[in-house]
């Protein structure tokens, strides 16, 4: 590995904090990658990294992640994230999560957490008990609670958006979507697709998941090695990351990629790839902002699920000026978004 500062994934981190607690076995890193715009806010993940290296890489990379999407989503707040290695199965505890809470209170409210993989409602109210620098919590608190329903609104008003800039369409009345992944974001995609007028073809791992999707969307259930080759108009990729890659690239049928999944593109390559072959893909960063527009509502204290609703509107918006500068240079929209993204946070 080389030295830290030399690495690839270190772009001018401002800070990054290696926190451990010997009584909890805690060993967490938070990476607070810009406060150029606010305070930094972003997931915490609790993952079973293999090894250090791999959770360095993960929260370098997760937490420039978020300066940009924060940006993009024209939020007064900066990018950062906190990787916790360990498996949430079998070593969470609550006291593992007031050790992060103290790590969190730490820094003084640079860095906001808020839920990502392998966290819950019940973890945030814990990591709460130490810190008031945590938000994504209980609803019942007056809190935003579950981001991914105004996730999957931000992906549903992206596709309606695309359809129109490459298709030409107004309406998803009879145009074919394909959405990988049935889970949190995925099956409320399927459900607000389907109500406007969309044929759905979906795939999960988890057969329950799945049947439970198609059954709220009347849609058709593929096998989870199919649905990237479909021939459908939109295909939305709403379950893990680098699916678009050298080995998917040449097996894509639809001329829309519009979804939730984060890092959607395996490296920065495929997104010309991917012009090159007329296919528009709608930045993953830029479309599925609504899970933190609605943590940062919280923020301020007085959340308002209206309000939300009304900033996630405006998704649509940033995305049509990414597609037409992009189609209008030739260029992958990913890169275009990137450097919208870095000049918004004075990079
Ligand atoms: P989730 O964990 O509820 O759902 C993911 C689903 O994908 C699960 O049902 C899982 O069984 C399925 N899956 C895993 N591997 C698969 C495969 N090979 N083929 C088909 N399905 C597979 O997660 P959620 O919250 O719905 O998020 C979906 C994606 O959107 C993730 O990539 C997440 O990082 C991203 N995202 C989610 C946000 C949110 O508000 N929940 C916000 C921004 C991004």
């Amino acid at each position: 590995m080389p030295s830290f500062f030399e690495q690839a994934d270190f772009d001018e981190h401002e800070s990054v904090t290696f926190a451990t607690d010997r009584r909890t076995k805690m060993r967490a890193i938070i990476a607070v990658h810009s406060t150029h715009l606010g305070p930094s806010a972003g997931g915490v993940r609790m993952f079973p990294y293999a090894d250090s290296e791999s959770a360095i890489k993960d929260v370098l990379r997760l937490s420039r992640g978020m300066s940009y999407k924060n940006a993009m989503a024209g939020l007064k707040l900066g990018g950062g994230k906190a990787v916790l290695i360990g498996n949430p199965r079998t070593d969470k505890t609550p006291e593992l999560m007031y050790s992060l809470g103290n790590a969190i209170e730490n820094l003084g409210g640079k860095y906001l957490a808020a839920e990502d993989v392998g966290m819950t409602l019940a973890d945030m109210e814990n990591i709460a008990k130490k810190t008031n620098h945590v938000f994504g919590r209980d609803p019942k608190l007056g809190f935003g609670g579950e981001p991914s329903p105004m996730t999957a609104l931000g992906v549903f008003l992206s596709i309606e958006k695309a359809i129109e800039v490459k298709l030409g369409r107004k309406d998803l009345n009879g145009l074919k979507v394909a959405v990988q992944g049935a889970g949190a974001v995925g099956a409320d995609l399927c459900r607000r697709l389907s109500q406007a007028g969309a044929k759905i073809f979906v795939c999960d791992t988890d057969k329950g998941r799945v049947a439970h999707a198609a059954s709220i969307s009347n849609g058709e259930i593929v096998d989870i090695d199919e649905i990237i080759g479909l021939d459908v108009d939109v295909f939305a990729p709403c379950a893990m990351g680098a699916i678009i890659n050298d080995a998917s690239i040449p097996n894509i049928k639809a001329p829309i990629i519009c979804g939730a999944a984060n890092n959607q593109l395996a490296e920065e390559k495929h997104g010309a790839e991917l012009v090159k072959r007329d296919i528009l893909y709608c930045p993953d960063y830029v479309v599925n902002a609504g899970g933190i527009i609605n943590v940062a509502y919280e923020v301020g204290g007085n959340y308002s699920k209206e309000a939300v609703e009304k900033h996630v509107s405006q998704i649509p918006n940033t995305l049509e000026n990414v597609l037409k500068e992009a189609i209008s240079r030739n260029v992958s929209p990913a890169i275009v978004a990137d450097e919208q993204a870095k000049r918004l946070i004075g990079r």
